[in-house]
């Protein structure tokens, strides 16, 4: 594999137990956001990019009805993986399972309910340049404590990201799309589950900012993560928009 060869990744696992019941019986990224469902607007933003190798992760509970969805691939002219993350562990639990997949690569990862209203690829060709480390992209929000948030120095540069704090440093977010070299699989095996009891991809994101290998970029279109009920209606509107 060349340096320049990237593999997709789309989390789509856990409860949301935020959407009950439209959640009961369905996973939270097969519910529509506008005229698609959730999971077609992360798999576009990859294609757009040029990733022809896309992993899925979800829950045992769903792998059916996602692969009933998406099949192999061969529709959109990409070739999917999937693999099952049996119990709920966080995001980098989730992410842990893909390391066969990422083949020794660079990954691009995106949350399935993180909803981009463009195109993320000047962001992955960035990327793709850089030797090594990671790449975030962050969005500047109302209501940061519902998200990971950006601290930074008095040169900007980003130093630390909090999980969900009631104390804001910024009011940048980081959103759902995740660039990193194979080195986070490393990362991931040496890290512990949160006060939570999830393996978060904050601490993952924090380490590569402890090594000074993080890259941030703003993102400059309209971004919502869907897990709400609000939200899901406001993505959906913000995609016919
Ligand atoms: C996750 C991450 C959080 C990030 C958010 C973006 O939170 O833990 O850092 O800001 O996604 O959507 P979750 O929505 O899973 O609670």
């Amino acid at each position: 594999m060349t340096n320049n060869e990237l593999r997709g990744i789309i989390l789509a696992g856990g409860k949301g137990t935020r959407l009950y019941p439209l959640t009961k019986v369905t996973n939270k990224h097969l519910l529509p956001v506008g005229r698609e469902p959730m999971l077609y607007n992360p798999i576009k933003r990859m294609i757009e990019a040029g990733i022809k190798e896309i992993c899925i992760v979800t829950s045992t509970e769903h792998m059916g009805d996602i692969v009933n969805l998406l099949g192999s691939g061969d529709e959109l002219g990409v070739d999917f993986t999937y693999r099952v993350q049996e119990k709920p562990g966080g995001i980098a639990q989730a992410l842990a399972l893909t390391e066969n997949f990422a083949n020794g690569g660079k990954i691009l990862i995106i949350l399935g309910d993180n909803i981009t209203k463009g195109s993320i690829k000047h962001y992955v060709d960035d990327f793709k340049k850089q030797e090594e480390g990671a790449m975030i992209l962050l969005k500047e929000v109302g209501d940061p404590e519902r998200y990971g948030v950006a601290a930074f120095d008095e040169k900007n540069s980003i130093t630390n990201i909090e999980e969900k704090t009631s104390n804001p440093k910024s009011s940048f977010a980081v959103i759902g799309i995740y660039m990193y070299d194979f080195s986070v699989y490393d990362i991931i095996k040496n890290q512990r589950p949160s006060e939570r009891g999830e393996m978060e991809i904050t601490d993952v994101n924090n380490e590569y900012i402890k090594r000074g290998k993080m890259n941030t970029r703003v993102y400059e279109e309209a971004w919502m993560d869907a897990g709400t009920f609000e939200s899901l209606e406001m993505a959906a509107k913000m995609l016919t928009d």
